[in-house]
């Protein structure tokens, strides 16, 4: 049962309301007058990007890609591969990723240079969680919505083994359960 699987709420849903209503303003202040391209990492990133593009108050356009990590931690030229590219040319846009969480950081960064090479107009990266104790490589996000402890996190989007995206507080997933 979901609720026996917690073990406790990290950032509960009035904590993460007030975040990315915080986001929002930033980002709208900082693109004021522009276009801006916002993309969402699938799946973790969904429920976020819903809830963030609704505080940004911009002309703003929707892509979607879907991304997998191959390789092991230990490989340090571990790259991330797509599975499902964006739609539209960014050459020349301004373009926000959307991601859930940076753990290593080795997804975003080779995401990063991945659309670097496509020679968008600007290029910003917001994450809904920071997991800095845990990074591998050095990456630099511009907006990011709440620092969290080395610990495995579920709901708003994000998954244990596919499960829980739709808990509506951040929570702690009970040891228990990967243990089993
Ligand atoms: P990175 O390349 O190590 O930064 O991996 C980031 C990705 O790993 C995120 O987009 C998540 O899909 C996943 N991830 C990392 N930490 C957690 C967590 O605590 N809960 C759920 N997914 C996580
Ligand atoms: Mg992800």
């Amino acid at each position: 049962m979901v609720g026996s699987d917690i073990e406790k709420v990290l950032v509960p849903k009035e904590e993460v309301e007030e975040i990315v209503k915080r986001l929002g303003e930033q980002i709208t202040n900082d693109f004021l007058g522009e276009e801006l391209i916002v993309v969402c990492i699938l799946k973790g990133s969904c429920i976020f990007f819903s809830d963030l593009v609704r505080e940004i108050n911009l002309d703003v356009k929707f892509d979607f890609m879907v991304l997998s990590s191959y390789g092991n931690s230990t490989t340090s030229s571990r790259e991330v591969k797509i599975i499902k590219d964006l739609s539209e040319d960014i050459k020349g846009k301004n373009v926000l990723v959307v991601e859930d969480i940076i753990d290593s950081g080795r997804t975003i960064k080779s995401l990063k240079e991945l659309l670097e090479k496509r020679e968008p107009k600007c290029l910003k990266i917001v994450t809904m969680l920071n997991k800095p104790d845990r990074r591998e490589v050095d990456i630099v996000t511009d907006y990011n919505g709440k620092v969290i402890p080395d610990e495995f996190v579920i709901g708003y989007g994000l998954d244990y083994a596919q499960n829980y995206r739709n808990l509506k507080d951040i929570c702690v997933l009970s040891p228990s359960v990967y243990m089993k």
